[in-house]
């Protein structure tokens, strides 16, 4: 027959573990088995055994060595376990009863399918265990009720026929108590495991942990635990028949292993869910309240619409993939983060800044150069080197857009057009302007942006440049790229220009806030600067420069005759016909009441001049204004720049010089005077230790021309007009000659302003900044200017006609300058001849 593993292991000869009486009480306790245990389709089984046949007694004794045998469908009794049946069978109930009269045990087998109704010996397994009934309910009409405590393995030896149930013959198992180091590691291990088991199961009592730890007999330990185990009946069955302690314990450890290993994934994961379900619970449920409070606040509700705006800005933008694919992943972040928190705002405006930079390659407007250079004539007078200097660049853009250009720096005194020239370029291109102001830079990050994490962190001023025209092929104007602060603690903000700058590199520019590359290459960047000596070397070899000189007093009087008056006409709120300046009075504007390179200052005055128009029109209802010359000391009060040198010069020892200054040049006076000492050179007017220098060295060379050793008396040199930087090696001729002036007694021509250094030989050597200089003569009235015989070739760059108004005197020795500043006088040679 089939069915009966477990014959080799009782012809072992192992025995069946006998229950211990105190162990069997505490299993009482067991909160089990009403899940597994039922032997009948849970209700509506068959009828009993009528009663009359019962109380008969014609049912035959059940011999000594047999038992009735009650057939379970999904349960196995092991022994020492108490388990819940429910009996509805008819012959199961008619065992029960038989069993019940006559005081005998029940053996219970497992049916090989449950679904079977009738079943024969060849539907069982042929172990089983024997139970005695603890508790008997019968409920008429319904299943009998049992709690059965399993006591010994036994064995089927035969079945017998005879009766209305089953009954067989059988065989009962003791298994010995064995033990030894392989049992009781197993044991050991099984234990800890169940305990581990029993912890990991949600609803577990506690005091099943205790009933472990109590049992001693390992095979006692095996059968609990298999029966507590949810594990398949044929499982059980498997362990019921493994009559081997040492087999029975494997079997049984791999299945709670098997076990433990669930249990313990199922708790993680029920863990990570019931943690994220809180935290979802919770952010859910701040959520709601706030959507409340903004509700009471009157404030909409406009998260998720904004969130849906932005989505769509980003997909329209026309951002490379890369950046598009890591701007959906930072919008996917902001939609999960808690509304109104600051990360969310900080995510949600680097949002908005990408989706709102012009990504998308614009086809780049053919430039037309005839229209190019009407535009630029329309909005600058004059210029003329300058602005064809522009429109070959542009030519050169036009035929090759992908090239490399330049970068154009226009370089030049306040005022002179420089910025509005960048602001013309714009507009003969049809480009978007747009100005950055460098001046004062010191910090990188101003440049190229905070990275995010920062709080406040914004993007560089180019990225916000490039946002504000809403275009990447705008005109950038860098403003001020001289006045850019040196690199320090913070980062060389120069070296982030020269990455915006340099055509290899800023087709990838990396905004630290932005954290992903921009496309600058097809902005056109143009600097200015008033100097280029502090621009920064690097810097300067990528540009192109172009120099803006400054004006002489004829193209002012153009330009403000051209430009400046109509644009000061329309922003004092005058129609033309209602003001008029007359030429005498823009002249007198020009030289009395404005002295510099460019025409700001000159702009500004003419607006005063039409704002008091403006107020006599308003004031006093006149129609028309027309302003001469003689009405502006009454509008503008006393005339700002008189000319000093007449009154000034009229001493000798004093000479009229000419300095370089950032801002286009200036005339500057030197006063030399004797007073009574022993010889010393006292210096005055913040000179700086090249002028110290060129003092020195005039003075040496005085006292040899006039003879004068000059042993009782100090020589005393002042530099008035504190705001002219004296420094730089040009002064030495003017110092001479004031010198020279003063120990002879003979005042310097006032008409002749002079620039030129000197050797203690009495030659003159070149200086720089010829130009700047001669239009700063210009513009104070000199008429004859002295400069080196060596920088007469720099006068080229002098507009003609400021050329024609002034006399040029070449220097190639000292004495040309004295003799026609101060006029003939007996050298050092002619004196020793004398
Ligand atoms: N040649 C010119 N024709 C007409 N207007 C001019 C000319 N040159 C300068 N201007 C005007 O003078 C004013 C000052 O010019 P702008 O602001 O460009 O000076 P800038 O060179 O940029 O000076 P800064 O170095 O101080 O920035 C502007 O209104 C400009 O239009
Ligand atoms: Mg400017």
């Amino acid at each position: 027959m089939t069915g009966r593993p477990g014959w080799e292991d009782l012809q072992n000869g192992q025995a069946t573990p006998t229950l211990p009486r105190k162990e069997t009480a505490r299993m009482n306790i067991w909160p089990r088995q009403q899940k597994e245990a039922s032997d009948e389709q849970p209700v509506g089984g068959g009828a009993a055994v009528p009663v009359a046949e019962r109380k008969s007694g014609k049912v035959r004794p059940i011999p000594e060595d047999a038992l009735v045998i009650i057939p379970l469908r999904n349960a196995v009794l092991f022994p020492g376990t108490i388990a819940p049946l429910a009996v509805g069978r008819a012959s199961s109930v008619a065992a029960l009863q038989e069993a019940a009269r006559t005081d005998s045990r029940i053996g219970f087998l497992l049916q090989r399918d449950r679904e079977k109704n009738e079943v024969g010996p060849a539907d069982l397994y042929w172990v089983g265990s024997v139970g005695e009934t603890l508790r008997h309910v019968a409920v008429p009409e319904a299943a009998h009720h049992l709690v059965v405590q399993g006591q010994t393995r036994f064995c089927v030896r035969e079945f017998l026929d005879g009766w209305p149930f089953l009954v067989a013959r059988v065989a009962m198992i003791e298994t010995a108590e064995q033990s030894g180091p392989e049992i009781e590691a197993r044991f050991i291990q099984l234990k800890e495991q169940a305990v581990e088991a029993i912890h990991l199961l949600p609803n577990a009592p506690e005091e099943l942990t205790t009933v472990i730890e109590a049992v001693t007999s390992p095979g006692l330990l095996a059968d609990m635990v298999a029966n507590l185990l949810d594990i398949t009946s044929e499982q059980k069955q498997e362990v019921l028949e493994s009559f081997d302690l040492r087999r029975r314990l494997d079997r049984v450890l791999a299945a709670l292993g098997e076990r433990v290993e669930v249990l313990r994934l199922s708790k993680e994961i029920g863990d990570k869910t019931k943690k994220e379900f809180d935290e979802r619970q919770r952010e859910h449920v701040l959520r709601e309240q706030m959507r409340q409070i903004r509700k009471e606040l009157g404030e909409g509700e406009d998260g998720a619409a904004e969130i849906e705006e932005l989505k769509k800005q980003i997909d329209a933008a026309g951002m490379p993939e890369e950046t598009l694919k890591h701007a959906r992943k930072e919008l996917k972040r902001l939609e999960r983060m808690q509304e109104g928190g600051g990360e969310y705002s900080m995510l949600r405006t680097w949002l908005e800044l990408v989706a709102e930079l012009p990504w998308k390659s614009e086809d780049s407007k053919a430039i037309d150069i005839a229209e190019a250079r009407r535009v630029l004539d329309e909005d600058h007078y004059g210029l003329d080197k300058v602005k064809r200097r522009i429109l070959e660049y542009l030519a050169v853009r036009k035929l090759n857009p992908e090239g490399k250009s330049p970068i154009l720096c226009f370089v030049g005194p306040p005022g002179v057009g420089k910025t509005s020239l960048g602001q013309s370029i714009a507009r003969a291109t049809d480009r978007k302007f747009q100005r950055v102001a460098l001046g004062g830079t010191h910090d990188e990050a101003e440049i190229r942006g905070h990275r995010r994490t920062y709080i406040g962190a914004l993007p560089g001023n180019i990225i916000q440049a490039v946002k504000r025209a809403e275009s990447r092929a705008g005109v950038i104007m860098l403003d001020e790229i001289d006045k850019l602060g040196m690199g320090g603690f913070h980062g060389d903000p120069s070296s982030a220009l020269l990455e915006v700058l340099d055509p290899e590199q800023n087709s990838k520019f990396r905004d630290n806030y932005l954290g992903v590359d921009f496309d600058l290459s097809r902005v056109m960047f143009i600097t200015t600067a008033n100097v280029l000596d502090t621009i920064p070397g690097p810097l300067r070899d990528r540009m192109e420069i172009i120099q803006l000189p400054g004006y002489t007093e004829e193209e002012k009087l153009q330009i403000a005759k051209r430009y400046l008056v109509k644009r000061q006409l329309e922003a004092n709120g005058l129609k033309p016909e209602q003001a008029t300046l007359s030429d005498s009075a823009l002249q007198t504007l020009v030289s009395d009441y404005t002295r510099e390179a460019g025409v700001r200052n000159l702009e500004r005055e003419i607006g005063s001049v039409l704002r008091s128009v403006a107020m006599k029109i308003a004031e006093d209802k006149v129609a028309k204004v027309a302003v001469e010359a003689a009405d502006l000391h009454a509008i503008l009060g006393a005339r700002k720049f008189e000319s000093e040198i007449a009154l000034r010069t009229a001493v000798p020892g004093v000479a009229t010089g000419l300095a370089w200054t950032p801002v286009g040049g200036d005339i500057l006076f030197i006063e030399a005077s004797k007073v009574p000492g022993s010889g010393k050179l006292i210096l005055t007017g913040q000179l700086g230790d090249v002028m110290k220098e060129s003092a020195q060295a005039a003075l040496t060379l005085a006292r040899t021309w006039t003879g004068d050793a000059l042993e009782k008396s100090d020589i005393h040199v002042h530099v008035p007009a504190g705001a002219t930087p004296k420094d730089g090696p040009s002064a030495g001729v003017a110092m001479l000659l004031a010198l020279v002036s003063l120990l002879t007694g003979k005042p310097v021509r006032p008409d002749v302003a002079m620039t030129g250094e000197i050797s203690l030989r009495g030659l003159v050597l070149p200086i720089g900044g010829v130009k700047e200089k001669v239009l700063a003569a210009l513009r104070a009235g000199i008429t004859t200017v002295m400069i080196p015989k060596r920088n007469e070739k720099d006068l080229e760059d002098v507009p003609a006609d400021a050329r024609a108004r002034l006399q040029l005197v070449f220097l190639e020795r000292v004495e040309d300058a004295i003799r026609c500043a101060i006029g003939e006088l007996p050298g050092p040679e002619q004196r020793r001849a004398a």
